[in-house]
């Protein structure tokens, strides 16, 4: 029996870090990119493991990471492509900052990202032609950076996009016929070749072709890249499965013992702050011990959110700020 529960607890774990705790690591290790320093994104902490929950300048849609915006924020680092990860993002504002470094190829595996937004940086080398990849992208603005090389020929194919902004970098060469069919945009102050031909101005407010004429092209790119992108998820996440098992291996899960056996369900297993389960079970008040077990007590708590749970406190492992407790809901 305590074995069945032990694969069960484990089981369970793991979803839980596969489905949500990767956000987290990737959330963080982007922070650390950007040279955040210890006053900004305070919140950003690991020992609060959804970032869904509590972490600034993040919105959601259930326990999915969907929008980070971070504009003028001051940051001096450069991007993580770690982030690259979170598939669910839509908004990557970060504009107005002073990030350098170049813009990873990573990003191109954001296929949810609809705006994109790293204007006013000091970015440098080239855009990376894996933004092609963003089948969903609406809005695109690099302006005053310090890109270089061509722009890629593989935005051409971005069937969504309707503003495109890349105005005051340090690009050169042609610009691909089509780009000039998007919405709005502006290749201005770089050493482009417009054409001086005038059908075409440097940016779409002088112009009279295209300011109307949304864009059509990569319109057979819709089937393709759907199955694409379901060979990549599937990708995506035996990488992540592999990359979850090991980097949690390290930790020790145990079992709860029989005795509070009846009056439990295994549902949701997660790490909590401290402060959380603290609150949970107001400050492990001894009137809340429902059990006690060869490794520790367990106590009733009730969540921020009205949930019921057994939270099991287990001595013979601590670490600061953090100690392992099992909380399971109450049926
Ligand atoms: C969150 O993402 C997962 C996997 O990508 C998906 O199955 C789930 O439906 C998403 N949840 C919401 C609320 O969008
Ligand atoms: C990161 O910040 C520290 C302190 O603010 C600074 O000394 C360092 O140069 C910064 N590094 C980068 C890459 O911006
Ligand atoms: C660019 O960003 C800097 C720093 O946030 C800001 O002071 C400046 O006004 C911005 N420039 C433009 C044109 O938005
Ligand atoms: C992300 O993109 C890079 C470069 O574009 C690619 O090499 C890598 O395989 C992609 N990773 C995932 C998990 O899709
Ligand atoms: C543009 O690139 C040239 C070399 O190709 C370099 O000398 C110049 O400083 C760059 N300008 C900006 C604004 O980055
Ligand atoms: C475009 O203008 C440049 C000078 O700015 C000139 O040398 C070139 O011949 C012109 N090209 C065309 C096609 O008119
Ligand atoms: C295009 O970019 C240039 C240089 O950044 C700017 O001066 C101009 O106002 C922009 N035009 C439009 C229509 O946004």
């Amino acid at each position: 029996m305590a074995k069945l529960y032990l694969t069960a607890l484990v089981l369970v774990c793991f979803h839980y870090f596969a489905v949500s705790d990767f956000q987290g690591d990737a959330l963080y290790a982007f922070k650390k990119a950007l040279n955040a320093t210890s006053s900004q994104l305070g919140d950003w902490n690991l020992n609060h493991v959804n970032p869904c929950s509590s972490w600034s300048n993040i919105m959601c849609n259930g326990n999915n990471v969907t929008a980070i915006t971070l504009p003028t924020m001051g940051f001096t680092g450069t991007l993580s492509p770690e982030i690259a990860v979170i598939k669910s993002l839509s908004t990557l504002n970060l504009e107005g900052n002073y990030i350098t470094g170049g813009i990873p190829a990573e990003f191109g595996n954001l296929t949810n990202l609809v705006t994109l937004d790293l204007g006013n940086n000091s970015l440098i080398d080239q855009i990376p032609s894996s933004l092609g990849n963003l089948k969903n992208l609406r809005f695109l603005t690099l302006s005053q950076n310090h890109l270089t090389g061509s722009i890629p020929e593989t935005l051409s194919t971005l069937p969504s996009l309707i503003n495109l902004f890349l105005d005051s970098n340090n690009l050169s060469g042609q610009i691909p016929e089509q780009l000039f069919q998007v919405s709005k945009f502006n290749f201005s102050g770089n050493k482009l070749d417009c054409g001086n031909n005038s059908r075409w101005s440097c940016d779409s407010d002088s112009t009279n072709s295209g300011a109307s004429n949304k864009s059509k092209v990569g319109l057979l790119a819709g089937p393709i890249s759907g199955l694409m992108v379901t060979l990549l998820l599937v990708g995506l996440l035996l990488l992540l499965c592999k990359h979850r098992y090991k980097g949690y291996k390290g930790e020790v899960f145990e079992d709860v013992p029989g005795e509070i056996d009846r009056k439990i369900a295994f549902g949701q297993l997660k790490r909590f702050a401290w402060r959380e389960l603290q609150l949970a079970t107001e400050n492990f008040s001894e009137e809340n011990v429902i059990g006690q077990g060869g490794f520790g007590k367990v106590y009733k708590g009730v969540l921020a959110d009205g949930t019921k749970v057994a939270v099991k406190q287990s001595t013979n492992y601590e670490r600061l700020g953090e100690m392992l407790l099992f909380c399971v809901k109450l049926r």
